[in-house]
């Protein structure tokens, strides 16, 4: 079986690639959703523009495809500001960084995608930039050694992570905006579904489009590779008309299943029952048996299953829920918890 999974944004073919940026919405009120996130960043932004100033730094944090580049571009976009993008694991050494924020002009987005996987060791030079608009080094050692500051102009910056957990706590007071990006309502999803579709100037029957998003697992990138996967298969297996009978074959075919869970995301559950008899089995265990990265368990595919209540997480370990058992189709429902084995967060 397939087991594809649309992780991060360097993990997409060039193809997918192309197509998600053309989907991008350039302005915050060509956004969909998030409305309080919005709204907040409306009135920085204006307050920003009214004052000269750069708006000011935004981390924002949450599963993979819910937004974060979108806004990261959004942001500078209506700031009228350029965008500098990198990320934690491509800046590998100091001078990387402050190479990147020597060039920033006045108001430009410096975006730092994996923002968690900074070294410290540049991560230090972060800290008096983001306050102070300034980098201090120092050059020679020894006897000949002299600090250096750098003022730099006032720049945003923009960090997203999967994992705000993960963040150093100076590094997050340090922003002055952070927002935590949930999973997409069907009805967002209905409306990007129905943007995107008119963009590829795609036929659809309104149900049809609405199974799309319902399966989507809350995400508009997994909507919009799944529009894509639906348009191939009714151009090559029908008149090029989205129905409901060719979206769900196409999303059978795609191992899609009415909660939008994929193959990846049942095998988890699957092996949780059948090894570890539903748990609580830490996560480290799971990623071996299945031989995935713990870090995709975590980020991918464990908080679609939280937020569905298919999964919980207890101080013992993962244990899958009965609406799992059931939604599998595995009659073999072990005792319930007991009392007090659940965290209370
Ligand atoms: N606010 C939004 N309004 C409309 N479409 C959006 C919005 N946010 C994201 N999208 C769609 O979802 C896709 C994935 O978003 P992206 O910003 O790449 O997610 P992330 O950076 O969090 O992984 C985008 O290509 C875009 O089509
Ligand atoms: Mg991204």
């Amino acid at each position: 079986m397939v087991r594809e999974k649309i992780i991060s944004q360097e993990e997409l073919g060039p193809e997918d690639e192309r197509f998600n940026s053309a989907l991008r919405p350039e302005s915050l009120d060509a956004c969909i959703g998030m409305d309080d996130l919005l709204e907040k960043l409306q009135i920085s932004i204006t307050a920003a523009r009214q004052r000269n100033e750069p708006m000011e730094h935004v981390l924002l944090h949450g599963p993979p495809g819910l937004g974060k580049t979108t806004l990261a571009y959004v942001i500078a976009n209506e700031m009228g500001s350029a965008i500098r993008v990198s990320s934690g694991p491509a800046l590998t050494r100091p001078s990387d960084l402050i190479g990147i924020m020597t060039n920033l002009e006045s108001r430009d987005v410096l975006f730092i995608d994996e923002i968690h996987r900074l070294s410290p060791a540049v991560e230090e030079y972060i800290y008096p930039a983001m306050e102070d608009y300034k980098v201090d080094f120092i050059v020679d050692s020894g006897m000949h050694s002299r600090t250096i500051n750098l003022p730099l102009k006032p720049f945003t910056l923009i960090g997203a992570t999967t994992r705000s957990g993960m963040l150093s706590p100076p590094l997050r007071t340090r922003f002055g905006i952070t927002h935590h990006l949930e999973f997409w309502t069907p009805d967002d999803l209905l409306k990007r579904c129905r943007m995107s579709a008119d963009m590829l100037d795609l036929k659809y029957e309104e149900p049809a489009l609405s199974m799309l998003a319902d399966r989507a697992r809350g995400t508009p990138r997994i909507a919009n590779r799944l529009l894509r996967r639906c348009r191939d298969y009714a151009q090559v297996k029908g008149d090029g008309h989205l129905t409901v009978g060719s979206v769900e074959a196409a999303l059978d075919l795609e191992g899609i299943d009415q909660l939008g869970l994929d193959e990846l995301d049942r095998s988890f559950l699957r092996r949780i029952i059948e090894i570890y008899k539903g748990g609580p089995v830490g996560i480290e265990a799971v990623a071996a048996t299945l031989g995935e990265e713990t870090d995709t368990l975590v980020d991918v595919v464990e908080p679609f299953l939280l937020q569905n209540g298919l999964l919980a997480r207890t101080r013992r370990g993962r244990m899958v829920t009965a609406k799992a058992y059931e939604h599998l189709n595995v009659s073999d429902i072990p005792p319930q918890t007991e009392a007090g084995l659940f965290d209370q967060q």
